[in-house]
């Protein structure tokens, strides 16, 4: 925890309070206000969380106003070009880069729980065909608890290392069989000769007729999107898993709810609103009044993968994505991609705006991802589900670090009352 070296003083009616400031490693300063409602019976307001720290944590840094984003100190870029998913999982998970052993057995360890419970394949039968695959992770992630006892004891530390792996490695499966069941193809085991995402690929796309060859472009930009959505400081689903397992709940049903968050196209839905958002818009000659209704207060219609809470320049994800869509598509000989040319100009036109410069709205990293994710395959309903198995790991990450959290106490936030002072019941014959 950090310590106080100096002081900001609060000043109501007559009288003042010193509340203690304290300093972190980078970024800005925080007002400790644990004591402020002992001290002074009053509340803060911040609905939102725009000014709140919910904690302190040592795993991912956003500079917002720079786009700068690092991992346990390691620029995001630098990530994504030279290592790879599970290698930042290592990162996330345990605050260093490994060394050749360890990341070898890391990857082992991870390699060798890919399988799911034989029974919990009939969970899947249990959903219609045309059942959102998100729904179906919320549902099978949560029934991990019903299957995997000898992981959910939080209290222990090996339980809780256990669950990590289990969850980091299941997650590819769980989505790849929502994804064959949606379409009505059997689902397909994991192998281990196959790295992470290769072996997610082939989950995914191979049938029983014929042998299937991982594409080493796709599984590499697979990879990349998996890295790039890996962890992202206190966003509303870490949060919604941090939440949780305050009040002691189970790793499988607190990753649970952070997936059934991040499916809000505010949030992880916003790559699939995105890419459909860009198909209705059609074409470039569309782009202005798509534009003009974003900018128009009485019209809901936003830009999806535009804007960030946090971010008030370049998502840097964004600018990693935008170049591996670029990649992909010209590997994949996918030239003139109507969607990719709409994105593009949609870019450049919103950026040339006023109202999007004056409102620092951004790309972010839901722009390029869904335009990537289709041109390798995937319908629209499986962009919110990769984005959830990629941020399985920063879930994970944050929920252990919590855990580890001296300070660690259940989460229950306070709020401004507008209601009804006391009044007495009325007799219905009263009233
Ligand atoms: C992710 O938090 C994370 O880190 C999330 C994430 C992660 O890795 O976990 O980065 C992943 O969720 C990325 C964001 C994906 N969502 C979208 O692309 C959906 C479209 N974006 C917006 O819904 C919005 O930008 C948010 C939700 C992302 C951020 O909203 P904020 O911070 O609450 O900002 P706001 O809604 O208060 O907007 C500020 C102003 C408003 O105008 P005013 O009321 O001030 O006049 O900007 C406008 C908004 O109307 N605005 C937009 C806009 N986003 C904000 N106007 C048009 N199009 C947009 N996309």
């Amino acid at each position: 925890m950090a310590d106080s070296k100096k002081n900001a003083k609060l000043t109501i009616g007559d009288q003042s309070y010193d509340l203690p400031v304290l300093s972190p490693t980078v970024g800005p300063d925080v007002v400790d206000i644990r004591k402020l409602y002992g001290q002074v019976g009053i509340f803060t307001y911040d609905p939102g969380f725009t000014s709140t720290a919910a904690c302190d944590s040592t795993i991912t840094y956003i500079d917002g106003e720079e786009g700068v984003l690092l991992h346990r100190g390691y620029p995001i870029d630098q990530l994504a070009s030279q290592s790879h998913y599970l290698e930042v999982c290592f990162l996330l998970l345990y605050g260093y880069l490994p060394t050749a052993s360890e990341l070898e057995d890391f990857e082992s360890r991870v390699t060798n729980h890919t399988m799911l419970h034989e029974q919990m394949q009939y969970f899947f039968r249990g959903f219609r065909r045309d059942a959102h695959p998100m729904a179906i992770m919320v549902g099978v992630v949560g029934a991990m608890s019903a299957f995997y006892h000898d992981s959910t004891d939080i209290s222990d530390p090996w339980q809780r290392e256990v669950a990590s792996i289990r969850l980091i490695a299941k997650m590819p499966t769980i989505a790849a069989w929502a994804y064959k069941y949606h379409v009505g193809q059997p689902i397909v085991y994991p192998r281990n000769d196959l790295d992470y995402a290769s072996n997610f690929l082939r989950m995914c796309f191979s049938v029983p007729c014929e042998d299937y060859e991982v594409n080493p472009i796709l599984s590499r930009a697979m990879d990349r999107i998996f890295t790039l959505h890996a962890d992202h400081e206190q966003n509303a689903s870490t949060s919604t898993v941090r939440l949780a397992s305050s009040s002691g709940a189970n790793p499988f049903a607190c990753i649970a709810a952070g997936i059934a968050c991040l499916w809000g196209p505010a949030h992880g839905g916003a790559n699939q609103a995105c890419l459909e958002m860009l198909k209705e818009i059609g074409s470039p000659e569309n782009i202005p009044e798509y534009i003009r209704r974003a900018k128009d207060k009485d019209d809901p219609f936003r830009l999806m993968g535009f804007g960030h809470r946090v971010y008030k320049n370049f998502d840097p994800r964004a600018k990693v994505m935008k170049q591996s869509a670029d990649e992909v598509l010209d590997l994949l000989g996918i030239e003139n991609n109507a969607v990719l040319a709409t994105a593009k100009e949609l870019e450049k036109q919103a950026l040339e705006d006023p109202y999007f410069a004056e409102k620092k709205l951004f790309p972010n990293v839901d722009f390029y991802s869904g335009i990537i994710l289709e041109a390798m395959g995937f319908p629209t309903s499986m962009f919110t589900p990769i984005f959830a198995v990629s941020r399985t790991v920063g879930w994970v990450s944050q929920w252990k670090e919590m855990l580890n959290d001296p300070q660690n106490k259940i989460g229950r936030p306070r709020q401004l009352y507008l209601g009804e002072t006391q009044r007495d019941y009325v007799d219905i014959e009263k009233r």
